[in-house]
């Protein structure tokens, strides 16, 4: 094991059966996550960088089994934000000094690209960088939106388990998934995938998959966290367990992919109560808090019990730890 970890420390290089030599083994868990936290020191610094989170729409087309806005949902009020106070939410998150405005929905076409293109034209206004994270779109829609200015996208895989991909997916497709992530990096945005860890049957193995996808693809970001089952939804019955696989999957992602940038998930908070720190000091470097409408956060259900913090003062909580907010946009800085 030791052996394993000085090479993934040294080259940022592991094989699939070293992966799950890792995953399989909860001995040198400490171990790991010192390493990430070296790693993540050495190569992107003690700078925490904020990403404002605006939730503007719960409305969706897909089924995924785990999600709680999934459309067979007929237990949450549904809502879909104006552009314009969509535009006033990111006004604030910028007059608070934010440099990146996230703006995520469920798949709800109602948007088309045009009418986020006008959105994303107004925020790019000011000094900041734009992310969106809305779902599967085609090419020339993706495209739309780049060129109004927008600079990073979301899209994770999920699993890279094709089969139970299929199941928890109804009516989506794997293979036009995948092309969605690698049109984003076609087109110049910044990628960001992830992956969910304690979806039923998951195995160790297609956990490594997805590791290994995820520094195939090169991606710029990668979000991960446990699953948290919604009551709603058809994986009810399932536990909310995975906390500590779900850091160790980051962990092992930031020791093979040193110089991206990797979120301490809203999942990982809510499912831990020191889950956020526990994150940040093992591989993480961002932190996405939540600016949508009071009115609107408890729609946006994906998981029970979604934390949103108060991070306004927070700052002094990381100083104490050598961590500081950063104040610039943050974008990746390759390195290797
Ligand atoms: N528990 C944890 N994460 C979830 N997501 C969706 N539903 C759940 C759940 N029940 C994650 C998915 C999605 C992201 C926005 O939220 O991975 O990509």
């Amino acid at each position: 094991m030791d052996k394993i970890l000085e090479k993934a420390i040294k080259t940022h290089h592991l094989s699939k059966m070293e992966i799950i030599e890792l995953l399989g083994n909860n001995n040198f868990d400490n171990n790991i996550f010192a390493a990430a936290d070296n790693v993540r020191k050495k190569y992107v610094g003690n700078e925490i960088h904020l990403r404002a989170l605006i939730e503007f729409s719960n409305i969706c087309k897909q089924n995924c089994f785990y999600c709680g806005v999934r459309a067979a949902n007929q237990n949450i009020e549904r809502y879909r934000m104006v552009p314009d106070g969509i535009i006033t939410l990111a006004q604030n998150a910028i007059n608070k000094g934010y440099k990146t405005i996230v703006l995520q929905s469920a798949e709800d076409d109602y948007y088309t690209a045009e009418i986020l293109a006008d959105i994303i034209k107004e925020i790019k206004k000011n000094d900041v960088a734009v992310t969106l994270s809305i779902g599967e779109r085609s090419f020339n829609e993706y495209k739309i939106m780049k060129e109004a200015g927008a600079d990073r996208f979301l899209l994770r895989i999920e699993t890279t388990d094709r089969e139970l991909y299929k199941k928890l997916h109804p009516n989506m497709d794997y293979n036009n998934r995948v092309e969605c992530i690698e049109n984003m990096k076609k087109l110049g945005y910044e990628t960001g995938t992830g992956c969910l860890v304690g979806l039923p049957n998951q195995t160790i193995e297609s956990l490594a998959d997805d590791i290994l996808f995820f520094k195939e693809l090169d991606a710029d970001m990668v979000g991960l966290g446990p699953l948290i089952p919604h009551k709603d939804t058809p994986l009810k019955n399932m536990t909310a367990d995975s906390f500590w696989l779900s850091l160790k999957v980051m962990a092992i992602t930031r020791l093979l992919m040193p110089d991206i940038n990797i979120p301490a998930t809203t999942a990982m908070e809510t499912i831990h109560p020191n889950g956020r720190i526990i994150a940040l000091q093992s591989g993480a470097n961002v932190l996405m808090p939540n600016f949508t409408d009071e009115s609107h956060r408890s729609q946006y259900e994906i998981y029970p019990g979604k934390k949103s913090v108060d991070y306004t003062k927070l700052e002094e909580t990381f100083n104490k730890t050598g961590r500081t907010i950063s104040k610039s946009k943050g974008f990746r800085q390759k390195t290797i």
